[in-house]
């Protein structure tokens, strides 16, 4: 019997489908885009990035209600067509404010020096938030809850990389209070925001990394995920999505087709496969899917949703076209990078090379 169509719940929310647009940052709006998105036949829209503080580029945040009306216009793009949108909830991995003075002086440092700056900032943010800090953060991520919630949204994201990353990692995690347990802070995150917004279903980006081969930087060690998934899912986490997460780094976040180590369909397969294992809950797993025989193939093992980003980019009427038996007609990423990835280190709107070279005018 064949699942991709099939609906499916995630805590008290259900979807259409099994299909997910993974979040995806598009350097601006994006309405027009999650309309495409939405009408090509997606079951849900993780909304990129959404901060539980106010964010410094005036990205749309939920740190109270100024942008409401932004997520109550994609809620109704979305749901005039059966789709679910869910905002990504984050906190910045570094001191903002210092990042933000950095980036100020690009032209007198040069990038080389704000990028060796930025990441070694990165790398002793976790460790210099005081406990109270912490758990200040942690409440922000409540209060964001309780404001996706009163915006109508049924499901948030926790996003398990940036900070949350962080506290996960043994590579920026030296901590020694309570949270140098490393599945602490995430776990109180997930606690905190379920305590707050009980309504909401809460799916969370689980980020997983190997040793060797060296993959990813901030997240779980593969041997550690039983452990994760067992202290997220007695705090309340609903769902999992699995992917990589690399700190300001895109390389095994986002692996073009040229990547030494992961090549081809379902490249992050054996990480997911490790959350699957011991999981009760439905498992999301992304990383260059693109066939609809291949997406088949990871439900029947027992994957919940496939999550799919650069390919619902090249051709957000994927799902359409798959239920109509069309894939002839799908235009199929290259994963070159060229015009997603590259637009968002130019600070410009994500594009797609195959679609500027194929879209009737
Ligand atoms: C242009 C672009 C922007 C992305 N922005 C985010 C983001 O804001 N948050 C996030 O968690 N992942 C982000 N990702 C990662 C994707 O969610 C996904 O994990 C990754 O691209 C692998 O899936 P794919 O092979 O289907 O593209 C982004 C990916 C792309 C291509």
């Amino acid at each position: 019997m064949e699942k991709l169509f099939e609906p499916v719940k995630l805590g008290s929310a259900e979807l259409k489908n099994r299909i997910v647009f993974a979040p995806t940052s598009l350097g601006e709006r994006g309405t027009d885009f999650y309309r495409e998105i939405a009408e090509g036949g997606t079951g849900l829209i993780i909304l990129p990035d959404v901060a539980v503080q106010p964010s410094m580029l005036g990205a749309p945040s939920l740190d109270s209600e100024k942008f409401f009306p932004y997520f109550r216009e994609i809620l109704e793009i979305c749901r005039k067509e059966g789709c679910e949108a869910a905002p990504q909830l984050f906190f910045q991995e570094y001191d903002l404010a210092y990042v933000g003075g950095l980036f100020r002086q690009r032209m007198s440092l040069g990038g080389d020096e704000v990028r060796r700056r930025m990441a070694e900032n990165v790398d002793g943010y976790c460790d210099s938030l005081t406990t109270e800090q912490a758990e200040e953060i942690i409440a922000l991520f409540a209060e964001a809850a309780v404001n996706a919630q009163a915006a109508g949204f049924r499901i948030v994201q926790i996003h398990g990389d940036r900070l949350l990353g962080s506290f996960s990692s043994a590579l920026f995690n030296h901590r020694t209070d309570r949270f140098r347990e490393r599945t602490a802070f995430p776990a109180q995150v997930v606690r905190a925001v379920k305590q707050a917004a009980p309504g909401l279903a809460v799916d969370y980006k689980l980020t997983v990394r190997t040793e060797d081969p060296a993959l990813g930087r901030g997240g779980a060690l593969i041997g550690e995920v039983p452990e994760f998934v067992r202290a997220l899912e007695e705090a309340g986490a609903d769902s999992f999505h699995v992917a990589v997460a690399n700190h300001s780094n895109l390389r095994d976040t986002i692996p073009s087709a040229a990547h030494p180590l992961l090549q081809g369909e379902g490249c992050f397969r054996r990480l997911g496969e490790a959350v699957l294992a011991c999981s009760t809950k439905p498992v999301c797993l992304v990383g260059k899917i693109q066939h609809r025989d291949y997406a088949e193939e990871l439900l029947q093992q027992g994957f919940g949703l496939v999550g799919l980003s650069r390919q619902l980019i090249a051709d957000p009427r994927w799902p359409e076209k798959v239920q109509q038996g069309r894939e002839d007609q799908i235009r199929y990423c290259i994963y070159c990078n060229r015009k997603c990835v590259g637009s968002i280190m130019k600070n410009q709107p994500v594009g797609c090379i195959l679609r500027e070279e194929t879209e009737e005018k």
